[in-house]
């Protein structure tokens, strides 16, 4: 049997969890989505009016299948998390079912288990202050959307995950050098993912067999990225100063991911693997 994926963190096809479903795709895994609820709509519409099916396509020229796309909002754990002026809200009153808990249920009853998990959402609602303004509410909002939410995910997710399974999340190197403009503890949650992904890999590794590592992925000019406004000077800063001086594709993320996910990496756990143009190795730029 091919092994299954479900991916958390897909809204549109310009982000690296779309580029991870399609090499896992090409792969032979199947795929299940779990999309942002305020996103889903406009999501699972292109989908069905085939506004995606160009950058559906895989290297064998088939169409890359969703099996499944399942409304998820990653800050809450269960039906009693949720305060009462989200779950009145429009765009959430038409989904249910989206708490991590309930989802990881549904996959369950959907489909039994699953062997690939992927975390790649990020949400920082200050990111675009400096940490020395950032309010205690932005940074911990960070913190529960960008850091938390992976180890929920995991919770929830690794008891109907096969043994031999594994699990990937996106990180980036602001956790561990300066970058300015990267804020509102959006530095601090990666350096939180970071740190989680040994203490996860150990407590999943030992309990389930289960491998978690992330990638520490450089620029893309993703919705999210877009979001935070710096994006083409880091993507100018990466060709003229790493090593490899080309654009970075979501595709050699989305490759790196596979390669995660397969036995090819059966004992690589706990790990930060660099997918930048090696511009982490870089002292200065030159
Ligand atoms: P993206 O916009 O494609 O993905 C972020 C996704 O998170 C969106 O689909 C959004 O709907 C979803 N999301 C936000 N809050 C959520 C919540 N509470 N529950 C469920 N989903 C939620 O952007 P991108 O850049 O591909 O981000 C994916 C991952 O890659 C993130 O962890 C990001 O930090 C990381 N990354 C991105 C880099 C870049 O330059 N784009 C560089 C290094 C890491």
């Amino acid at each position: 049997r091919g092994k299954r994926a479900f991916i958390a963190g897909i809204a549109d096809d310009n982000g690296y969890g779309w580029a991870i479903a399609k090499s896992l795709a090409a792969a032979g895994a199947e795929i299940l989505v779990g999309t942002w609820v305020p996103a889903l709509n406009i999501f699972e519409t292109s989908l069905r009016r085939g506004k995606f099916d160009e950058s559906r396509v895989l290297p064998d020229g088939s169409l890359m299948e969703i099996t499944k796309v399942y409304p998820l909002d990653a800050v809450y754990d269960t039906p009693e998390d949720v305060p009462e002026d989200v779950k009145t809200n429009k765009r959430y009153a038409g989904s249910s079912k989206w708490t991590v808990k309930e989802v990881a249920e549904s996959v369950k009853e959907d489909f039994g288990s699953i062997d690939i998990l992927v975390h790649s959402l990020a949400n920082g609602p200050e990111v675009s202050k400096p940490l020395l303004e950032t309010s205690r509410y932005g940074y911990l909002a960070a913190i529960s959307a960008s850091s938390y939410s992976y180890v929920s995910l995991l919770q929830h997710f690794v008891p109907i995950m096969n043994p031999g399974g594994a699990s990937i999340s996106l990180t980036y190197i602001a956790s561990e050098r300066i970058i300015p403009g990267y804020g509102g503890g959006m530095s601090s949650a990666k350096a939180a993912l970071e740190s989680d992904t040994q203490v996860l890999a150990f407590e999943a590794g030992r309990k389930h067999g289960i491998r978690v590592n992330t990638i520490s992925a450089g620029p893309l000019r993703s919705r999210a990225a877009k979001a935070i406004g710096f994006i083409d000077m880091m993507i100018d800063y990466s060709s003229e100063n790493a090593p490899l001086q080309k654009e970075l594709s979501a595709e050699e993320v989305g490759n790196a991911a596979a390669f995660l996910a397969s036995p090819l990496a059966s004992a690589i756990t706990g790990a930060v693997l660099y997918v930048d143009n090696g511009l982490n190795a870089m002292g200065v730029g030159v």
